[in-house]
C-alpha cells in the first residue's frame, strides 16, 4: 500500500488514538499515537532545522498501522512503512524509516556500555537480532545511517512519558511542507 495524500497519512496515525500497543520493542504498553508525536517531538527539539528527520519520527511506526495484528519482525514492517510513504514524502525520509530498522539491529550489536547503544536497549528478537560485524561496517557506509541511529534512538526515547508532545495537527503544515518538496521533485524526474 502507498499513502497519496497527507490527509491519508493523518488519517492512519490518527486510527491507533488511545490504543495500547504491548507488542513495541520495549515490552511496555505504549499508546502508538503518542509514541508517534513523542518521537517527532525529541528529533524536532535535537534536530530543529531537520524537518525530514522529524517526519521520519512521526511515521516511523505506520508499518504495524499499514496492516494490524501483523507479527513480523522490525525489520519488515520498517521496510514495509519506508515503501508506502516513499511517493507522499520522498526517498529521504523514506530511506530514514526503511534504516532506523537497520538501525536497531546495528545498536544491538553493541552491548550496553560498550558501543552507542542506549543503556537498558531492548533485547532484539532471534530473527532480527543484533548485527554481525561486517553487517554493522556495510550499514556505517551508508550516508544516512547517522541520521537512521538518530531516529531510532529518540524511537527508544520515546516510550517513556517525556515530554509534552502535542497533537498531530500540529504537524500538518510541515507534513505538506515534505510533501510539496516531494510533489516538485517527482514533477522533475
Ligand atoms: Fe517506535
Amino acid at each position: 500500500m502507498e499513502l497519496r495524500s497527507v490527509e491519508e497519512l493523518m488519517d492512519l496515525l490518527h486510527a491507533p488514538r488511545g490504543a495500547r500497543n504491548t507488542a513495541g520493542g520495549s515490552g511496555d504498553p505504549v499508546d502508538p499515537y503518542d509514541h508517534a508525536l513523542r518521537t517527532a517531538a525529541l528529533l524536532r527539539r535535537s534536530h530543529p532545522a531537520d524537518k525530514e528527520l522529524q517526519v521520519a519520527g512521526l511515521v516511523h511506526g505506520i508499518g504495524r498501522l499499514l496492516r494490524p495484528g501483523d507479527d513480523t519482525n522490525h525489520t519488515d514492517r520498517a521496510q514495509r512503512a519506508a515503501r508506502a510513504i516513499r511517493p507522499l514524502l520522498g526517498e529521504r525520509v523514506s530511506r530514514l524509516v526503511g534504516l532506523h530498522g537497520a538501525a536497531r539491529r546495528y545498536l544491538g550489536a553493541f552491548p550496553p556500555g560498550r558501543g552507542p547503544s542506549a543503556p537498558g536497549a531492548p533485547v532484539p528478537a532471534r530473527q532480527d537480532g543484533p548485527m554481525t560485524p561486517s553487517e554493522a561496517a556495510a550499514f556505517e557506509r551508508d550516508p544516512l545511517a547517522g541520521d537512521a541511529v538518530t531516529l531510532r534512538q529518540a524511537d527508544e526515547a520515546a516510550t517513556v512519558d517525556c515530554l509534552d508532545a502535542g497533537v498531530l495537527e500540529d504537524w500538518r503544515t510541515v507534513l505538506e511542507l515534505v510533501a510539496a518538496r516531494q510533489s516538485r521533485l517527482g514533477a522533475l524526474d
